[in-house]
């Protein structure tokens, strides 16, 4: 071990996709079935300090300041244990982490979680990985948590092993002024999580031809992003969104995730950017809140147009994000 003090907190952000990951080739290595596309997302974020300890003579975690329920910890005990074996060491470690949104809104936290506890975990232990290799260690933890490494749009490729299978940024944070308008639809947790529903994407007929479109949707996606073309941005983002959760309503056993309120906002953001031309389009992961992802500008109008869709939508907002990175020790 090189850093003497065995202790380090590092911050990394969540990311909300464009082109969606969704099935793995390999479950275990989190190899996904497809390359995918995100943002960071600058306001959101999970804040981790890891301590390697000789004396621990098992793995700790504490969320928000209370101790974590077995599910969260096992998860964690099992990333640490993929971290031992990269960093030759058979330490055990107490990790306390921070979500700055509140627990418990549906906003999806593996990937901020799983960034931040990979570098804060390598820099306690004072090794240098470069940004390609944090971002696979982050990818076993959590398929999405190798796109919070990499600052900005960030695109993960595939590849075809632990090592090809990272994220790397796309474009930086200030190329393009975007705002996710995240309407909270629901609070309760989600009753299928992502890793569930990965191992029966491949239950779909719809998955393959997913999958094998994917390619030509991400080449689009980067073409729009690059001309901050926002109408064909839109088009794709929407369509992709729209495509992963047929896959999910067709799978074995079928995952519904939109709720009634979710569809009367995706017709509202339909609706604002044909009628009121307003630069908005939705996506939607895991769940039943909305992303409404729109030009900086646009960002009041949209919020309001949401919140009068009923009393019962919470919003969040958030700008492009940067990258993963060690950060002062925080206090417990
Ligand atoms: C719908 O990264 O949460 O948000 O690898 O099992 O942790 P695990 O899954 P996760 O899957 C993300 C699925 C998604 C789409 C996306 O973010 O690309």
């Amino acid at each position: 071990m090189s850093n003497p003090d065995n202790i380090a907190s590092a911050r990394a952000h969540s990311n909300i996709a464009f082109i969606k990951y969704w099935g793995n080739r390999d479950h275990k290595l989190r190899l996904p079935a497809n390359s995918s596309l995100s943002m960071n997302l600058a306001d959101l974020h999970t804040r981790t300090t890891v301590e390697w300890s000789h004396t621990l003579r098992a793995d700790s975690l504490t969320i928000n300041g209370a101790p974590a329920g077995d599910i969260p910890l096992a998860r964690v005990r099992g990333h640490l244990e993929a971290l031992r074996r990269r960093l030759n060491t058979d330490l055990h470690a107490h990790v306390e982490s921070r979500n700055n949104f509140p627990v418990g809104t549906g906003i999806a936290s593996s990937a901020s979680a799983f960034a931040a506890l990979t570098l804060a975990a390598v820099a306690a232990y004072g090794a240098k990985f470069e940004e390609r290799e944090l971002s696979a260690l982050a990818r076993l933890g959590s398929g999405s948590a190798a796109r919070s490494i990499p600052a900005g749009f960030v695109e993960w490729r595939a590849g075809d092993n632990h090592e090809s299978s990272y994220a790397e940024t796309f474009a930086h944070s200030n190329h393009w002024d975007l705002i996710d308008v995240i309407a909270i639809v629901s609070r309760r947790h989600k009753r299928v999580g992502s890793s569930a529903g990965h191992r029966t994407a491949d239950t779909s007929a719809l998955q393959r031809a997913r999958v094998e479109s994917a390619a030509g949707r991400l080449r689009d996606v980067k073409t729009a992003i690059e001309a901050r073309d926002f109408e064909r941005f839109a088009r794709i983002v929407e369509e992709d969104s729209n495509l992963m959760h047929a896959v999910m309503m067709t799978s074995k056993p079928p995952l519904f995730y939109w709720q009634p309120l979710s569809l009367a906002i995706m017709d509202s953001v339909r609706r604002m950017r044909e009628q009121e031309t307003l630069q908005v389009c939705y996506t939607l992961d895991a769940g039943p809140n909305v992303h409404c992802i729109c030009l900086a500008a646009d960002a009041p109008a949209v919020a309001a147009r949401l919140r009068a869709i009923s009393p019962e939508i919470d919003i969040m907002q958030s700008g492009v994000g940067g990258g993963a990175r060690v950060i002062p020790l925080m206090g417990a």
